[in-house]
């Protein structure tokens, strides 16, 4: 029997690529055969041919709830390393940012379908046995309930009616603790669909088994950075009058707080520097970015995750950042050598300082841009750099 393309090693998937037409070159220059990390990368994806670069640039002092960390950032946008680093300077000179975060907590979603006339009494069942659905959720992982965490609370409602049937959401919340707990919780939810199935099949009318997966809404997922950078920082960095620059900045921020066009690539300007920080830390990118996204439409607009004001009590400029991080601290994610020393790094040995380091990194290229964008613009910091890596004539002269 042939092999299957996905059984085979990341040599012989090179092999049958080249007798199936592609260039070696060309594959070559696409995926690294001999990274040393290879073995880890088939392990973590599927089909893997070989390993991908990026570049890793480094933020060399962040300070954060009083530690200073180096942040190791991966990212295509030489100005995004260029502008967290210039931020992060004057957030030290002030003192460094705080950073809060909530208990981490995941939800999963249960969807069945019953006909509207049963709906009463699938309900019944349900919310009567509310304890036994978080019981049974966490038998699944009881390493989690000794670890502190586990299902601890489950409601459910009811959805349009359509086609003869209503739908029937249960949501159950788990705390994950150093999980971001996207397994551990989808394990639960399905276990507790099986069971309605195997119990309600015949005895609700219309019962059918919708599907059951966690929300990426990542709600129980806040994370808060702030910072204060008073007016003798300000004047020590900045070119223009504190007073101005506050002024300035505050501006930019009311622009993203009336305009979603603007919120939009304002929040582009915070993820630039989360993701970038997130990628070497193994991180599921795509959640994070899905639970920020949908945090910033929660009042039915896209609106700025972080905002600058003047300090009432000092008089500079004092910023804020609020949104979900869908992050983890343990996973399989860990078992990569790459994301191990990234982790060891950056200094991070716990779910908060996870958090804190990736928000204070958001809040810092938030700032980063904005005052680019307000001072001297962004073009000319990023031609600068451009001409510096690449060597190019000025295209201004
Ligand atoms: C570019 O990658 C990010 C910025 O557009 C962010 C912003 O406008 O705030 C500079």
């Amino acid at each position: 029997m042939t092999q299957k393309f996905y059984e085979m090693t990341p040599a012989q998937r090179r092999e049958s690529l080249i007798h199936q037409g592609v260039d070696a070159h060309t594959l070559t220059a696409m995926a690294e055969p001999e990274s040393p990390s290879l073995p880890t990368l088939d392990v973590m994806s599927e089909n893997v041919v070989g390993a991908w670069q990026a570049p890793l640039g480094i933020l060399t002092r962040c300070l954060v709830n009083r530690r200073v960390h180096r942040v190791a950032m991966s990212t295509e946008e030489p100005s995004v390393v260029a502008a967290a680093n210039r931020a992060a300077r004057l957030f030290d000179d002030a003192g460094g940012v705080v950073v809060r975060i909530d208990e981490p907590v995941t939800c999963a979603q249960i969807m069945v379908a019953v006909h509207p006339d049963a709906v009463g009494e699938f309900l019944h069942q349900i919310e009567t046995r509310r304890d036994q659905w978080i019981a049974l959720a966490n038998a699944c992982d009881p390493a989690l309930v000794r670890a502190g965490g586990g299902a601890f609370d489950f409601d459910v409602t009811t959805r349009t009616e359509e086609h003869d049937e209503t739908l029937v959401v249960a949501r159950l919340f788990v705390h994950t603790k150093d999980a971001m707990g996207a397994n551990a919780v989808n394990t639960m939810a399905e276990k507790i669909l099986h069971t309605w199935t195997e119990r309600c099949a015949l005895s609700i009318d219309g019962f059918d088994p919708g599907m059951a997966i966690l929300t990426n809404d990542g709600a129980g997922r806040l994370v808060t950075a702030e910072i204060v950078l008073p007016p003798g920082t300000l004047r020590q960095f900045v070119a223009v009058e504190p007073d101005v620059f506050v002024r300035k900045m505050a501006r930019a921020s009311r622009f993203a707080e009336c305009d979603p066009q603007r919120a939009v690539t304002h929040n582009k300007g915070i993820m630039n520097g989360i993701i970038a920080a997130a990628i070497p830390l193994g991180q599921d990118t795509r959640a994070i970015e899905a639970a920020a996204y949908h945090y910033a439409c929660r009042d039915g607009h896209h609106a700025p995750l972080a905002v600058w004001a003047k300090d009432p009590s000092s008089g500079g400029l004092r910023g804020r950042l609020c949104m979900p991080l869908c992050v983890g601290f343990i996973g399989a994610f860990r078992a990569s050598r790459a994301v191990e020393a990234a982790f060891r790094f950056d200094g991070i040995d716990d779910y908060p300082t996870l958090c804190a380091l990736l928000a204070a990194t958001g809040l810092a290229q938030n700032f980063g841009a904005l005052w680019a964008l307000v001072t001297s613009g962004i073009q000319e910091g990023h031609m600068k750099l451009h001409r510096r890596k690449c060597g190019e004539a000025d295209p201004l002269n």
